[in-house]
């Protein structure tokens, strides 16, 4: 078996997390071992930097190097090792959330975070990635049910859109890695999409 990297995406509320348990064990049911990660975070170092970066006032150049630190000890001491197994990893978040939330949303430099893309991670990439959009009224209205915000939930409605948008494009420059999922519907409704791009168990 080829291991195989599956990645999600999405602003803030378009729902991508109610999905991952979901998609794991629909591979399970194939047979596939799983691991489930998440960005940032997926290593005891990792996670700590994600508490600092969720919370704590900084740079948005900082934002981005810290995002791309704790990538870089992900990819070493997780993704890479379970695709030599040949298994299956599903990350909540990935690079394309670096282009979106730090470019798209902070207005960093995209050639920037190419070159920190090209540092960390060149020649690995997601084989897919499910990109869970929703219009911004629909994310806003799911975040409102959310435990405290961090530093990005209480963004503004202009920096979700900008976020979509940088999202959006991304899908428009690698269609064959990034599939749209229309997360507005109901929770089975967007299975039932999900089952048209992963294929039937
Ligand atoms: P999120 O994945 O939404 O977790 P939860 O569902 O627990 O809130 O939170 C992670 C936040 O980090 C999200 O707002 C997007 C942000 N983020 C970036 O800004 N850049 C990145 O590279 C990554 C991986 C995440």
């Amino acid at each position: 078996m080829t291991g195989l990297f599956i990645t999600l995406e999405g602003v803030d509320g378009a729902g991508k997390s109610s999905h991952v348990e979901w998609l794991a064990d629909h591979f399970r049911k194939l047979g596939r071992r799983v691991t489930v990660t998440r960005e940032p975070g997926g290593t005891p170092l990792g996670e700590k930097l994600r508490e600092i970066v969720l919370h704590d006032a900084m740079h948005a150049e900082t934002e981005a190097l810290i995002m791309f630190a704790a990538r870089r000890e992900h990819i070493e001491r997780v993704i890479r090792p379970v695709l030599a197994r040949g298994d299956v990893i599903i990350s909540d978040r990935f690079t394309d959330a670096s282009f979106a939330y730090q470019c798209g949303g902070r207005g960093l430099d995209p050639a920037k975070l190419g070159e920190l893309e090209a540092w960390v991670h060149g020649d690995l990439q997601p084989d897919l990635t499910l990109l869970f959009d929703v219009p911004g009224e629909i994310a806003q209205a799911r975040l409102a049910h959310a435990r405290a915000p961090d530093r990005f939930e209480q963004e503004k409605v202009d920096f979700h859109a900008r976020v979509r948008a940088a999202y959006l494009d991304r899908a428009r420059r690698y269609p064959e890695r990034i599939q749209v999922i229309d997360g507005s519907g109901s929770l089975p409704e967007v299975r039932e999409i999900l089952l048209g791009v992963i294929g039937q168990p």
